[in-house]
């Protein structure tokens, strides 16, 4: 039993059974990203990467659209489903990729080469996104750039690491905003190289939004679900070295209990080894609590809002990134 506690009602509240209540009561349907913390992950409807998310959030028929991922993400569901509600337990709960990008500087960057293409990661504003050609995720990156007509350049944003990824998997020369996540881009290939020889059994996963040096060492690189396919498709007692939010490993262990999971630390300057083992928990993704769950829920608040002008205009990027596997 999870009780709320510091609430102003007159009895601890039991947050499961009435999060399952609320479900029903207001027709809603709850999704996660992996990154959530486990008690959120095993309180929704459904657990995905960023892609899954967006294709789950287009076709519910749900009335109401519980995010339980970053504000990026929830605006994605709003643009595709504008006549529904869409609630994100934290408003606060942002991105520092979507962030390095700011519109107006955006839109500045695109208007200067008006011959090129433009591409968008999903985290992005809707701003942002509707400023774009393409949106894609990790998971469809590769294969929608790969597709494009090879006569045209290329703007690809925000993820200067994920964008240098797509590069080197395409052979396509792609004009990269210089943006970068600030969980990612901090993973020290030190200690995995050490880690590495530590366990030389272990297989590396790792995103793709991390340096050329940290991907350089993986044996798995893709979007979180393709990293949490390795596990199922892998060795049951097999071993790893994880090299992305720890929220992924919740599903991992539930899809090998018997395999050994090594969370890949970050590296610190200035900390006693020159590491942090917390400093990869993206610090946005987990603004977002099971008690924030229950009262979004229950006061139907914060709700995402768009400007209907910028929904209609994001909303061809995102259906052709929908359209690619
Ligand atoms: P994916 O779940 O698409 O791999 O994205 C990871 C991420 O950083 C989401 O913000
Ligand atoms: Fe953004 Fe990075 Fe957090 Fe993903 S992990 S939500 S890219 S800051």
């Amino acid at each position: 039993m999870i009780l709320l506690t510091n609430n102003r009602e007159d009895s601890p509240v039991d947050l499961l059974p009435e999060i399952e209540r609320l479900k029903q009561e207001l027709n809603a349907v709850v999704l996660a990203h992996y990154y959530q913390t486990d008690e959120i992950q095993d309180v929704a409807d459904f657990i995905g990467d960023s892609l899954d998310l967006s294709r789950k959030a287009a076709e519910t028929d749900a009335d109401v659209i519980v995010f339980c991922g970053v504000h990026f993400m929830a605006e994605t569901a709003k643009v595709l489903s504008p006549q529904k509600t869409v609630l994100l337990p934290d408003l606060q709960a942002g991105c520092s990729l979507a962030d390095s990008a700011p519109p107006e500087e955006f839109k500045a960057f695109v208007d200067a080469h008006p011959d090129h293409l433009v591409v968008n990661y999903v985290n992005t504003s809707a701003a942002v996104k509707a400023l774009s050609d393409y949106c894609v995720t990790s998971s469809n990156a590769v294969k929608l750039v790969s597709g494009l007509p090879s006569d045209k350049p290329i703007i690809f944003g925000p993820d200067k690491f994920l964008g240098d990824w797509v590069m080197r998997e395409t052979g396509r020369d792609l004009l990269l905003w210089q943006g970068s996540c600030e969980v990612h881009e901090m993973f020290s290939e030190q200690k995995i190289a050490e880690m590495k020889a530590e366990h030389p059994a272990a297989k590396v996963l790792v995103h793709p939004e991390c340096p050329l040096p940290v991907r350089a060492l993986g044996d798995v690189i893709g979007s979180t679900r393709i990293l949490l396919e390795a596990v199922q498709n892998g060795d049951a007692n097999g071993e790893y070295i994880v090299v992305t939010e720890p929220g992924i490993i919740h599903k991992m262990k539930q899809a090998a209990p018997e395999a050994i999971f090594h969370m890949a630390p970050a590296e610190i300057a200035g900390s006693e080894d020159g590491s942090c083992t917390s400093c990869n928990t993206c610090p946005h993704m987990r603004r977002n609590t099971l008690e924030k769950l229950y009262l979004c829920m229950k006061n139907q608040t914060p709700e995402i809002h768009l400007d209907p002008a910028i929904i209609e205009r994001a909303r061809l990027p995102i259906e052709r990134m929908l359209q690619v596997g």
